[in-house]
């Protein structure tokens, strides 16, 4: 049975010009679509999460630069060109980890730094582009999802940590598109979503997500997986990616590389999913990739039993993010195939540079 997607997560309106994604933060309490009109409140979004997951942001900061280029009062091509370059610096700085980010405006304007004709072709160019990624996007993740599903085996119970679904791309999914591939294809799976503190990812989204595609899962704390892969309840661990540095190291939603440390010593194999725009060659290790942290108060709003669970004046950290050392990945499953170690010499030969 083919699972046929409610909508995209975000997505271009041609009728009004604007940029229309589904509002993250307040699944699953409500399905919500907002719209934007201009590019500094679409970055806003990407900051606040109303957009996350890393090839989703790609997607948004494309339609985003479309909205630029529809705002510019240009009419040349040079000064439109300007606006538009102004703008990408203005969306670059919405979120540091995601390389989708940087990726999708740096592809549009590469493309179209020597165009030719007028200032409103330039803007119809700057759209159909940033709409030929969304597309892509979409493609790409279901690609990815048949390499991965070769992978799972019939019976496998799978650790997913986040959210890697439709939810965080165009639609379909990284990791968690794998696991809908392999439950289309018959393959009974069993996920064990990690509830992902503290924007809580998996036991919002990711929950929703499997609910929708009739996926049996089980929501689990994050520091539960340690025990369900020391007793041999897991077969497998997958999860995304918002940045593969050249030596295979990857960036991923914070609590990934306890996953992997925890996998590894138990002989399961943990594989990174993520479309080749979120490699990113000029890094040569993980240590180089920016990490976000976020506000205090996304640790801090814990409740418990009806009450803020925290006592008073208490500070936090919040990183957003860490590194999981290739050492510890069995593979890295991209569209083009799934690369295996030694990562560092396989990688360039999976990813276009073009
Ligand atoms: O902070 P988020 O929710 O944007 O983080 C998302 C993740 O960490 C995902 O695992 C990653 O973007 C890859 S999923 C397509």
């Amino acid at each position: 049975m083919r699972i046929e997607s409610l909508m995209r997560t975000v997505f271009w309106n041609y009728d009004t010009n604007e940029t229309k994604m589904i509002d993250q933060r307040i699944l699953p309490g409500e399905l919500a679509i907002v719209s934007f009109k201009d590019h500094v409140s679409l970055g806003h979004a990407i900051t606040n999460m109303t957009v996350r997951g890393a090839p989703a942001i790609g997607a948004a900061a494309a339609f985003g630069l479309a909205l630029a280029g529809f705002e510019s009062l240009a009419s040349s091509t040079s000064t439109l060109l300007e606006d538009l370059e102004a703008a990408s610096a203005t969306l670059k700085k919405a979120r540091p980890t995601a390389v989708n980010l940087a990726w999708a405006l740096d592809r549009i304007l590469d493309r179209l730094r020597g165009f030719s004709g007028g200032a409103d072709d330039l803007r119809q160019a700057v759209l159909e582009e940033a709409q030929r990624i969304a597309d892509e996007d979409v493609e790409i993740n279901q690609r990815m999802a048949q390499h991965g599903a070769a992978l799972i085996d019939d019976g496998d119970t799978i650790i997913h940590h986040c959210n890697t679904g439709a939810l965080a791309t165009v639609d379909w999914g990284t990791a968690l598109g794998v696991i809908r591939t392999a439950h289309e294809q018959g393959k009974k799976v069993h996920v064990l979503v990690d509830e992902t503190r503290p924007r809580l990812q998996g036991a919002r989204l990711t929950a929703w997500e499997l609910q929708q595609y009739g996926i049996p899962f089980d929501l689990i704390s994050d520091n539960m997986a340690g025990t369900f892969l020391h007793t041999g309840q897991v077969q497998k661990v997958l999860f995304g990616a918002d940045r593969v540095a050249a030596n295979g190291d990857v960036a991923n939603k914070v609590g990934t590389y306890m996953l992997a440390l925890a996998a590894r010593d138990n002989d399961v194999p943990a594989y990174s999913v993520v479309p080749t725009s979120t490699v990113d060659l000029s890094l040569a290790h993980g240590g180089l990739i920016p990490i976000e942290e976020r506000d205090q108060a996304e640790v801090l709003e814990i409740r418990f039993m009806g009450q803020t669970a925290t006592p008073k004046g208490v500070t936090a950290r919040n990183i957003a993010f860490d590194v999981t050392p290739h050492r510890l990945l069995s593979g890295i499953i991209t569209e083009n195939g799934v690369v295996y170690p030694p990562f560092d010499e396989n990688l360039p030969r999976f990813v276009k540079t073009t």
